[in-house]
């Protein structure tokens, strides 16, 4: 594996984050837009190029094996437990921040976000980065409420042209596909741990490390952007239909002179685009953003998306396609009621 890493590339996005830079790198689930987590004028910058609100707390990347305390306080016996278990891996822990977080990581709250990626290329850019010892705070990079990037490519479609991100690492396809599972454990005593974010790493796989189940989130939870209604959006609007209405569904819009992008994992009749994705969990979160970006591409009228079964394994996924498509409501009854370029 570590002949693959190119070492003078990641050197050099080590030297750039340390002197304040933007850096995109690949993680196993998405790809990162990285800033010193501890300079906040980088992390200042990484809100602007964003476009994301300033009260939007942001996860710290640390390297394997770096000291828990440097960075959280109060810190629970099941997070020790948990990052034995997952780390490095596709789990964000949500703790009591240390006195020496900036505000602008923490969004102003009184907690961390804290995660270490298992991708050979972040790895080995965080042990760069500060002689190992610094974080690195990156949320996804794409623009604030876009689709995420699994591949470098989509980082510099995102980012190219406006000159805030100073390196783009490539790293090939994230892996997992989808964000990280994001557990807070920051109110652990009073109110258990809360599964802020589904994810490749499921609550049962939590509650076999830690004998308890995490639950959904309360109205006192921490607040989290990727769990805003309407996240991870194409420009094309989204529908999610089952598979039985989704062919009778296209049938009507082929009728109404409609162009359909379709995103679907059984058999469905011709459309405009589309793409079949694997019928497995694991599959399909690896290939949905980007088959998400090539549908939004293909002019589309609509993005209609096969319905993903609702079982346990595919919660990460559900979570995903439900926001894609939250602006999107009643948009095949308006496609089939109005004359096309209408
Ligand atoms: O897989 C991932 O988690 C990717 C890769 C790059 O590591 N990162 C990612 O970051 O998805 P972002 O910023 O797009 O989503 C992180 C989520 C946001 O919803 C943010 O609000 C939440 O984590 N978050 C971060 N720190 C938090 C905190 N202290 N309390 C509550 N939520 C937090
Ligand atoms: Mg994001």
């Amino acid at each position: 594996m570590d002949q693959q890493l190119d070492h003078s590339a990641i050197d050099a996005a080590a030297r750039a984050l340390e002197q304040g830079a933007l850096v995109a790198f690949p993680t196993e689930t998405v790809y990162g837009l990285g800033a010193d987590a501890e300079n906040p004028a980088a992390v200042a910058a990484i809100y602007a190029a964003k476009g994301r609100p300033q009260d939007h707390p942001v996860i710290v990347h640390l390297a394997p094996g770096a000291p828990l305390h440097y960075w959280a306080s109060e810190i629970p016996q099941e997070a020790h437990a948990l990052a034995e278990a997952f780390w490095p891996g596709p789990l964000t822990m949500i703790l009591k921040r240390a006195a020496n977080i900036p505000d602008a990581v923490s969004g102003g709250q009184d907690t961390v976000g804290l995660r270490c990626p298992s991708h050979p290329v972040a790895i080995a850019l965080l042990r760069a980065f500060k002689g190992g010892r610094g974080g690195v705070a990156a949320p996804s990079a794409n623009k604030f409420g876009h689709v995420s990037p699994t591949l470098a490519q989509h980082v510099r479609d995102e980012f190219g042209a406006d000159g805030s991100v100073a390196m783009v690492l490539d790293g090939g396809a994230s892996q997992v596909g989808i964000e990280s599972t994001i557990v807070d454990l920051s109110r652990l005593k009073t109110h258990g741990p809360v599964l802020l974010r589904p994810g490749h790493i499921s609550a049962e796989a939590i509650a076999a490390v830690i004998d308890q189940l995490p639950a959904a989130p309360d109205a006192a939870a921490p607040r989290a952007s990727g769990t805003l209604e309407s996240h991870y959006a194409p420009h094309t609007p989204v529908a999610m239909q089952d598979s039985e209405t989704l062919r009778i569904t296209l049938a009507d819009l082929a009728r109404a002179g409609r162009k359909v992008a379709l995103i679907h994992y059984t058999d469905m009749p011709a459309t405009h685009a589309a793409l079949r994705l694997p019928a497995t969990p694991d599959g399909f979160a690896h290939a949905l953003y980007a088959a998400l970006r090539a549908m939004d591409g293909q002019g589309a009228d609509v993005i209609l998306v096969e319905a993903p079964p609702t079982n346990g394994s595919w919660l990460g996924v559900n979570d995903r396609l439900r926001r894609a498509a939250h602006g999107s409501t009643g948009i095949v009854h308006g496609l089939l009621n109005r004359q096309p370029g209408a």
